[in-house]
């Protein structure tokens, strides 16, 4: 899959401008559905997931935002993106002067692009390909997820994931275009932008994204 993943992501992308982000270049797709087709081919698999990598995502986007507001949330952090897709968050980041930064995603098509964008941008991340949100939160300062709540299951197991870590001292910054199953009651909203997507999966005019952390668990649950 690995040099197949990366030929794929090159023969279905172009490198281009990420609306409202000056500096930050991502190969992207023009057509959802083309490339989530060549992906059902290429794989074999009638249920292959959507090409979420091949575009840059309203949660992203405003992450990408508010850290070009707030370069010190970052600066001198190791930082994780978890589900980064296209890496977006985690190029920010390293723009934005963290120290390192890893990219976590299920999809080995998302892990070539992130490796890709990455050096298109000039940066170097660690990439890793699987599902951590079994395991204990790793050692790092900040957790960035984008764009993470428009699944029941999967959006469970990420705020379960994000609280652990928050619990530990970890930061988390959540971003989301209000997707159905971000939990209200659990994140504070803490920065609103107009992003505009990159998938005509969604409306491609402007829409609002919002940046989120966890809320404080009561300080009588904590042990
Ligand atoms: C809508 S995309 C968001 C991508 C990027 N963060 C952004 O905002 O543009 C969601 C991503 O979550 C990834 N994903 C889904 N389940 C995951 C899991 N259990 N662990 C890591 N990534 C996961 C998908 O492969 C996809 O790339």
């Amino acid at each position: 899959m690995g040099p197949s993943a990366r030929a794929f992501v090159l023969r279905h992308t172009r490198l281009q401008h990420v609306p409202g982000l000056d500096g930050i270049r991502l190969h992207l797709a023009d057509d959802v559905l083309a490339v989530w087709h060549a992906t059902q081919e290429a794989t074999g698999d009638p249920d292959a997931p959507v090409p979420y990598w091949a575009f840059a995502w309203g949660g992203g986007l405003a992450i990408t935002r508010y850290l070009r507001d707030h370069p010190e949330v970052v600066a001198g952090r190791r930082v994780l993106d978890i589900a980064s897709g296209s890496g977006l968050c985690a190029i920010a980041a390293m723009r934005e002067g963290a120290a390192a930064a890893t990219a976590v995603d299920i999809d080995p098509f998302a892990v070539a692009a992130i490796r890709i964008n990455a050096r298109a941008n000039g940066h170097r991340l660690d990439v890793v390909c699987g599902d951590i949100l079994d395991d204990e939160p790793p050692d790092v300062d900040l957790i960035l997820a984008g764009d993470c709540w428009y699944e029941e299951r999967f959006a469970a197991r990420i705020t379960a994931w994000l609280q652990r870590a928050s619990d530990r001292g970890i930061g988390v910054r959540i971003g989301d275009p209000d997707r159905r199953y971000l939990p209200h009651d659990k994140v504070r909203r803490i920065a609103t932008y107009e992003v505009r997507t990159t998938t005509d999966l969604e409306d491609l005019g402007r829409t609002h994204g919002s940046v989120h952390e966890m809320r404080g668990r009561p300080a009588s649950s904590v042990a």
